[in-house]
């Protein structure tokens, strides 16, 4: 066994998703409960989980180990979540407000606001500024046990603007423990100097995209009424594959107009909302390989109908759950919460949500070696102080985490 760095000992169980790569169909949901447990750390892998004898008698003795006390306590592996926008300024509180007086969402986005109010505080902002934002946001999410997110552009749309939160994602993402996963959201509206979406498209992949892919791992696009059509969104997301971005897709979140589709067309990673998602096309996507990531917190935000959750995971689709973080529709980082949520309106059960926001979300971001408290893995960790695992997700906006290891790294 490589020397081991850190032990973490004596917890009451240490709880992960089983097996390995994304979990589907009937083995969605099942985990793996090592009770009682301890951990072994080397640098930034885990070497060991299992019975605290067993780790015991296998750690090289003598050896001066750093060690943490995990009596009463449970260990998961560090979230991960899949889908975030922290790169903005600006507020939009007043437009929050404005709903409850029956101001639709894609009312406010039509007349000008919403999206479009947050491009043009982001564009007044410098790149620190920004830089601040995002590290900001990540802070909050690691509060939460959020140990690997993506994050994606989308507030800029010029060239300028979209360059500089991509600089800003990486920077915040290198300043912070966390492992940060850019996103290009070049499409994500279309900005008021544009007159058509076809001539916007064109603008964005000529003039942003070459300097853009290099600062990104995906494309993303917000495939709906008022912002871009399918074949405005083919263009964009065919231009991104071909410097080497995979592909993710904002889909079905008011309307269904051909998102799955063309994500089962092109091979994209994952489409994400489907709160209009019709059971003909979430049966077309529970037999394909392109991930179906869950938004509850953003469709609680904006009271949206619920997405087919039970439908998909039953026939076998990779389900994922994320926050959707961002101040205009989701304002929310915590995917304790959205556990809870999966748990309370999307009918998954605890082992589903924890699978969906640790094993399935690393998948959908391709970061293959967290999700899981195995040997190999990153050494992600969180202790959370309650009798019962589950408690992760049971305790509504209570989740009692006692510390966060982020890469063999006590926080
Ligand atoms: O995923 N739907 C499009 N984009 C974001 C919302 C952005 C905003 O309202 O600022 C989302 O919900
Ligand atoms: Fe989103």
């Amino acid at each position: 066994m490589a020397e081991v760095t850190l032990l973490i000992n004596d917890l009451a169980a240490a709880v992960t998703p089983a097996g390995t790569g994304p979990l589907r169909g009937r083995e969605f949901g099942a985990l793996r409960v090592h009770s009682p447990a301890s951990i072994a750390v080397a640098s930034d892998r885990i070497s060991a989980v299992g019975s605290p004898a067993k780790i015991l008698r296998e750690i090289p003795s003598g050896k001066d180990n750093e060690s943490v006390d995990g009596r009463g306590k449970v260990a998961l592996p560090g979230l991960v979540d899949c889908h975030t926008h922290p790169s903005f300024l600006g507020d939009r509180a007043a437009e929050f407000g404005l709903r409850s007086s029956g101001a639709a969402y894609e009312e406010i986005h039509a007349s000008g606001g919403g999206i479009r109010s947050t491009v043009a505080a982001t564009r007044a902002g410098s790149e620190g500024d920004l830089r601040s934002s995002v590290e900001r946001h990540l802070g909050w999410m690691l509060e939460h046990g959020t140990t690997t997110a993506e994050a994606k552009s989308g507030y800029g749309l010029d060239r300028e603007t979209e360059l500089k939160s991509l600089h800003a994602i990486q920077d915040a993402g290198r300043r912070s423990p966390m492992d940060v996963y850019p996103t290009f959201l070049g499409a994500h509206t279309v900005p008021p100097e544009f007159d058509s979406a076809a001539e916007y498209v064109e603008f964005v992949i000529h003039e942003v995209l070459p300097e853009a892919a290099p600062l990104a791992r995906f494309a993303d696009v917000f495939l709906e009424r008022g912002s871009f059509e399918a074949p405005e969104a083919r263009r964009y997301l065919e231009a991104c594959r071909g410097y080497g971005l995979a592909l993710r897709l904002h889909a079905d979140q008011f309307s269904e107009r051909g998102a799955i589709p063309l994500a089962l067309e092109l091979g994209a990673r994952s489409v994400d909302h489907l709160e209009a998602t019709k059971d003909e096309a979430a049966l077309l996507l529970a037999q394909s390989d392109v991930a179906a990531v869950l938004l509850p917190a953003c469709g609680l935000f904006l009271d949206l109908p619920l997405p087919p959750a039970r439908l998909l995971a039953d026939e076998g689709a990779i389900v994922a759950l994320a926050t959707d973080f961002n101040h205009g529709s989701s304002f929310c980082e915590s995917l304790p919460l959205v556990m809870n949520l999966a748990r309370t309106r999307l009918g998954l059960s605890p082992t589903e949500a924890l699978c969906a926001c640790a094993a399935n979300a690393a998948h959908v971001i391709g970061a293959d070696d967290v999700g899981r408290l195995a040997p190999g893995y990153r050494a992600d960790v969180l202790l959370l102080d309650a009798p019962d695992w589950r408690h992760l997700a049971y305790h509504l906006g209570g989740d009692r985490l006692v510390a966060r290891i982020k890469s063999g790294r006590v926080l």
